[in-house]
């Protein structure tokens, strides 16, 4: 029996609050790829929280829009007429057909290819004669064009960050953002930052949330999965994701940051003044000691300052963003922005380029590593689903560690010492198992 009927749901949401336990470190396996599961993240998650749509660098001049997806939806991220940013629903009000087929472009007006509905680049139904074809004749008693307007999403920006949700009212987004601001600042706050090329794309047979929580929480993995680092001669020892801080911001995000003990910034000195004009001087100093970070803002949006490698004899990482687009309980599309200082030197833009095609990204060696940890993973909890017992997945180390005390770490959240830890992994949870319950109604 489905459970779209009430009994079922019912049943699910007793299921999932009885098993999904990170209070004690356990999380049933079934909860990655039940279709019904999934069913109940799309209503409940992903139409009711703030996405990450794409940086601002993408949509620079009035009329540019970028075509992204919220939850399975299809939205138009664009810059209107007037320079304000709006996200409409990618659907003609008349029959429902996709406005916008290519991925990004510029224009004035929105024309639907099947029957000519037009629209403006404020999402309204445009006027007579422009509207819709034949109008006089096909429709002499006239159309109710604010009936017409195109369904808008709440969009707003954090540095440069476009965000949208479904939710009419709720929390603004920085407060669904929080303590995590202080950290994201360190990777799109630190400088004017633009996006290097557009958005690559590409398909994996994963579950959706088995990236994010590996970005928010899961230092441990880089030792065994990513020990070719090492064995390379690129980092000395295999523990290179240890040294430095978990770190629990509230609001189910969660991150890693790693530390150097060199005297040092590994950034470059070129960009010193514009980092002081914009960060505190606690964000300057973790910067100064930066040699990675990596986290996710809840539910799918992943940030990554990868680890600091050599290349032509320079240090250098890069400024990454990901986006886990849900595509199914077991597919995932993954979107992957880099990004680059505008005023950097040249140096920094070119190796930048090659350590994003070198680590993270479709080419990348790290992305190998990930994928098929993912995908196995969701085979086996595709397999699960027929299990006659529950089956639970680990999620215990550092249960019952207390963070360190504020005087030790400048930035907010709960702050522990050394990365590995599944605190932010558990946290997660604590907040997907919320959102899932809540029924809103
Ligand atoms: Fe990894």
């Amino acid at each position: 029996m489905s459970r779209y009927d009430l009994r079922g749901r019912q049943e699910l949401e007793d299921r999932i609050r009885k098993t999904v336990d990170p209070e004690q470190g356990r999380i049933p396996m079934f909860v990655y790829t039940d279709p019904d599961v999934y069913a109940l993240e799309l209503e409940r998650l992903f139409g009711r929280t703030w996405l990450f749509l794409g940086h601002i660098s993408e949509i620079p001049n009035p009329g540019s829009f970028v075509v992204r997806t919220m939850g399975e939806e299809s939205v138009i991220v664009g810059r209107g007429d007037d320079s304000v940013v709006r996200v409409f629903l990618n659907a003609c009000r008349h029959r429902g057909m996709r406005l916008a087929c290519e991925d990004f472009g510029e224009t004035t007006m929105w024309r639907c290819p099947y029957h000519g509905f037009t629209y403006g680049s404020k999402g309204d139904f445009l006027g007579t004669f422009m509207g819709a074809p034949f109008e006089k004749v096909a429709y002499p008693e006239g159309l109710d064009r604010d009936s017409l307007h195109l369904l808008e999403a709440r969009c707003e920006t954090y540095r440069g960050l476009i965000f949208a949700t479904w939710a009419k009212d709720g929390p603004s987004l920085e407060e669904h953002l929080g303590d995590v601001r202080w950290y994201l600042d360190l990777i799109v706050g630190r400088a004017e930052m633009e996006v290097v090329g557009v958005p690559e794309k590409w398909v994996v047979p994963t579950n959706w949330r088995l990236p994010a929580e590996n970005f928010a929480s899961d230092a441990y993995h880089t030792a065994t999965a990513h020990s070719f680092l090492s064995r390379l001669g690129m980092v000395k020892g295999v523990d290179f994701g240890r040294d430095g801080y978990h770190i629990d911001p509230g609001g189910g995000h969660g991150l890693g940051v790693g530390v150097h003990f060199d005297d040092e910034s590994y950034f470059p000195a070129e960009l010193r003044e514009e980092y002081e004009r914009n960060l505190d001087a606690g964000q300057l100093a973790t910067l100064a000691r930066l040699k990675n970070m990596h986290g996710n803002v809840f539910p799918n949006f992943t940030f990554l300052i990868p680890n600091f490698i050599e290349i032509e004899g320079r240090r250098v990482t890069g400024a990454m963003l990901r986006v886990w687009q849900p595509a199914g309980p077991n597919r995932t599309q993954v979107w992957a922005w880099h990004l680059v200082e505008r005023d950097a030197p040249e140096w920094w833009k070119k190796l930048g380029r090659r350590m994003y095609t070198q680590t993270f990204s479709s080419s990348g060696m790290f992305d190998q590593d990930d994928t098929e940890n993912w995908e196995a993973q969701t085979r086996t909890s595709d397999a699960a689903l027929y299990r006659p017992e529950e089956f639970d997945l680990h999620y215990a180390m550092g249960l019952g560690v207390p963070p360190l005390p504020e005087s030790e770490f400048p930035g907010p959240g709960d702050v522990y010492d050394g990365k590995f830890s599944e605190s932010a992994a558990r946290s997660y949870y604590r907040v997907w198992r919320d959102h899932l319950l809540e029924d809103g109604r």
